[in-house]
């Protein structure tokens, strides 16, 4: 059955959106499985830039289906807002080519004031999180007491929830918070016109793609946030709070496991990461400013949903091989080549080393501990020219192709295809 998998390898903004996009041209339904809105996935067509953080990237092209499903935990005013924003654009969206799951669970201004009152009380242990709920609205799921798309189903029955759910939530922000509680009247009309707006689009889309891949329709699946933030695979408890990994589809959509096409792993060909956690690649400095840039190019390393500058460092092999094994990646496309022309010399991470010396291909408890290791470099030479309009393998620099080998190497997966640009065409297919 024809599904592909595109899952991001790192901590996130890897440029996911901008592969699903040219992915998209070959499939017929694109499928986010997980997280919500504190994704931001950016595309760019020709003069247009587009910034999605709930609708898969698919949308833009005029033949596919869009699905959120079951996985998700959706802001109703997000989406509503996404949807303005992409009609605006001239982008077609309605109940006809998008479908939310009637299992996704709802956030609410509830869970988003939660979410920032615990930040404010862990003082060094902050996580960093994206401000947008997500971490209260999967305790809610997983805690049984969470508010799905189809409860907007059923209007009286919707009302009764909502309340008892802000107050449950006013009730922690003034007991347990000492913070003013918000105002439940003015959130549960504001559901319930969410409600009315969005009833059309709520289906049981698992059922819908069942079909699909029945039919041999093509599906892609959208991964948001990147592996190393997976709840169960993650840098702990540095991690947003769904399965973002492979396996994750499956039960974020409501699939059989069902033979997969390819497990593509989206990854920067250098790393990123917004947010709290560990890092062992990361830079600080001069070079950091040069990988990170001023802001100045849309492309620079700002987070797209909160602008905040990201974290950046040298690419991770050793994670690279810890993405393999736990997606089971058959190929990877590696983004941002462009960035690293000019560097006289690119550095990749091929092993860990303890404060003993002893040195590890991978960490041996899993990676909540990577603050413990001091990464052990391979240096490879960089190259001049500027590739961003290079389309032909042949044509790229003797030593940019001697980095994306180098990765394929030290990954053990092959990259398919590298990016030169953020634009739809800036790309080169790599051969075998
Ligand atoms: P996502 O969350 O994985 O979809 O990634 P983001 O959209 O948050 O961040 C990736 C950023 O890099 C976006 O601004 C993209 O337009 C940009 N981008 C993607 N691929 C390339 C590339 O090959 N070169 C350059 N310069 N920018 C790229
Ligand atoms: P895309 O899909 C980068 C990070 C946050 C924080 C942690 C937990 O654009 O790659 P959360 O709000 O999810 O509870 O925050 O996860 N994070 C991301 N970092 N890209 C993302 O999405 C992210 N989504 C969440 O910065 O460290
Ligand atoms: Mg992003």
């Amino acid at each position: 059955m024809p599904l592909k998998i595109l899952v991001g390898t790192q901590w996130g903004d890897e440029g996911k959106g901008r592969i699903v996009d040219l992915l998209s041209a070959q499939s017929d339904i694109v499928a986010r499985y997980n997280g919500g809105d504190n994704a931001g996935h950016t595309v760019t067509v020709a003069e247009h830039t587009f910034k999605l953080h709930l609708i898969p990237s698919g949308i833009i092209h005029p033949h596919t289906l869009g699905i959120l499903g079951n996985g998700l935990v959706i802001n109703p005013k997000s989406l509503i807002a996404e949807i303005e924003m992409l009609r605006e654009s001239g982008v077609k969206v309605s109940p006809e080519r998008l479908k939310i799951s009637f299992g996704a669970h709802l956030i609410t201004p509830g869970h988003i004031s939660i979410d920032r009152a615990r930040e404010a009380t862990l003082g060094k242990g902050l996580i960093g999180t994206t401000g947008r709920g997500i971490g209260p609205a999967y305790t809610d799921k997983v805690s049984r007491k969470g508010l799905r798309m189809v409860d907007m189903l059923d209007l009286p029955l919707f009302e009764e929830k909502m309340r008892l759910h802000v107050q449950k939530i006013n009730y922690d922000l003034s007991i347990y918070y000492q913070t003013a509680p918000l105002p439940e009247d003015k959130i549960v009309h504001e559901y319930l016109e969410y409600a009315r707006q969005l009833r059309e689009y709520i289906v049981d889309t698992g059922a819908m793609l069942d079909i699909a891949l029945h039919e041999d329709k093509l599906v892609l699946a959208e991964g948001a946030q990147g592996m190393l933030l997976d709840i169960d695979h993650g840098s702990y408890p540095f991690v947003t709070s769904s399965n973002v990994t492979a396996t994750g589809v499956f039960s974020g959509l409501g699939i059989g496991i069902c033979a997969v096409d390819n497990v593509i792993g989206a990854t920067k060909a250098f790393q990123s990461r917004v947010g709290a956690g560990p890092f062992p690649t990361e830079l600080d400095g001069e070079m950091a400013t040069r990988l990170r840039g001023t802001g100045a190019q849309p492309w620079d390393e700002f987070g797209t949903t909160t602008g905040r500058p990201r974290r950046v460092g040298w690419l991770d092999g050793v994670l690279l091989r810890y993405a393999r094994r736990i997606n089971g990646l058959t190929d990877l496309v590696l983004t941002k080549m462009d960035v690293l022309s000019g560097l006289p010399e690119i550095k990749v991470c091929t092993a860990y080393q303890d404060k003993n010396g002893e040195s590890y291909a991978i960490p041996p408890m899993g990676i909540s501990s990577l603050d413990q290791f001091q990464p052990v470099y391979e240096s490879l030479m960089g190259w001049t020219e500027d590739i961003t309009q290079v389309r032909d393998w042949d044509d790229l620099p003797e030593n940019a192709r001697a980095y994306i080998r180098f990765v394929e190497y030290t990954s053990g997966v092959r990259v398919m295809m590298a990016s030169v640009g953020p634009e739809r065409s800036q790309v080169v297919e790599v051969p075998a």
